[in-house]
């Protein structure tokens, strides 16, 4: 009997502990399965948001391009503008100082005139040139050039008034095999080496500037020419080296006061060099000089050099401008 009431009582143990355990299980289950639910309905909340914040940084960031293409396009509509009056101002000022019988106070006025009215116009120029490569407008064109013409023309010419005022000598070194007609942007490749040959006018009290041209690849893809303005002027740390290319960089705050400029031509060179297939760059010393440097791709152009007389230009290959007399180079 005693016996029997033990086993009853065990088997009554046994099914308690039984139920217990499966209530625990069935409990745990249920709390880890509302957990789960919680974790991923927490999911689903960050998904949605990460999506609605997606969706906003793409409407940002639209709106940001909107605004800076705008904000470009009105520069470059602005600069426009306010070109034109001042190409009436360089131009008027200086067909006013043409007239003989001006009296010399006046003569000087009107060149102060005429200087602030071009230096401005540069800076326009180089803003405007900034905003259109910005919003891609930056044009680059095809057309068949002689080298030397378009660097006597468009850049010895422009420099050697105050290459000659600071007594600067300037060295044109062309490679011979650079003679021959090219086909590709004269103008802009004026425009980097005037940018270069400006600053080392600038930059340099004492001694001369070399520019050289040198050809690095010549074959079916364009011929890629190598330019150099070599100074002897203050030089630059290779921190600033490093910094210079940038839009708005100058070397030291005391450059603008000293020399005025926007810290915009190395930038624009950069940018050109890109759109030409081309690289840029600078080896410096500072307190000794600078090298700047530029490649281009050009293409030989098919029409020949029939129609351009290579014996006379050949003569002029390696020019000294002494402060720019006229014919020497
Ligand atoms: N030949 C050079 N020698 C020394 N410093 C130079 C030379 N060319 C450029 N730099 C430095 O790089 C800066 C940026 O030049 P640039 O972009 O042409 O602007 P900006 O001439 O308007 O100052 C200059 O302000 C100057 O500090
Ligand atoms: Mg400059």
């Amino acid at each position: 009997m005693a016996v029997q009431i033990e086993k009853g009582e065990v088997l009554q143990k046994v099914s308690k502990i039984a139920i217990t355990s499966a209530l625990a299980v069935i409990l745990g289950a249920i709390i880890s399965g509302l957990l789960l639910l919680m974790i991923f309905k927490q999911m689903k909340q960050k998904e949605r948001m990460l999506r609605q914040s997606n969706v906003q940084l793409t409407e940002l960031k639209e709106a940001a391009e909107t605004a800076s293409r705008a904000t470009s396009e009105l520069l470059a509509n602005t600069s426009h503008e306010i070109r034109t009056p001042l190409n009436a101002i360089v131009g008027l000022s200086f067909l006013m100082s043409q007239r003989a019988e001006q009296d010399p106070w006046n003569q000087e006025k009107l060149a102060l005139i005429k200087d602030a009215s071009t230096h401005l116009l540069s800076i326009i120029n180089n803003i405007l040139d900034i905003a259109r490569i910005q919003s891609g407008k930056f044009q680059i064109e095809e057309v068949n050039f002689l080298l030397e013409d378009v660097l006597s023309k468009n850049v010895f010419n422009l420099v050697s008034g105050e290459a000659k005022r600071k007594g600067l000598e300037i060295i044109s070194d062309i490679d011979a095999s650079l003679i021959s007609p090219l086909l590709g942007d004269p103008l802009r490749l004026a425009q980097v080496i005037l940018n270069y040959l400006g600053n080392a006018i600038k930059f340099t009290e004492h001694g001369h500037i070399t520019v050289r041209a040198r050809p690095v690849e010549d074959g079916p893809s364009g011929l890629l020419i190598r330019f150099e303005v070599a100074d002897t002027g203050i030089g630059l740390t290779q921190e600033q080296a490093q910094r210079i290319f940038e839009p708005f960089e100058q070397a030291d705050g005391s450059t603008t006061r000293k020399h005025g400029g926007t810290g915009l031509g190395l930038a624009i060179n950069r940018n050109i060099a890109k759109l030409m297939g081309g690289e840029v760059g600078v080896e410096s010393i500072h307190g000794l000089g600078s090298s700047f440097w530029i490649t281009l791709r050009v293409h030989r152009s098919a029409h020949g050099s029939g129609q351009y007389s290579g014996k006379f230009r050949l003569a002029h290959r390696r020019g000294r401008l002494r402060g720019g007399s006229p014919g020497t180079h």
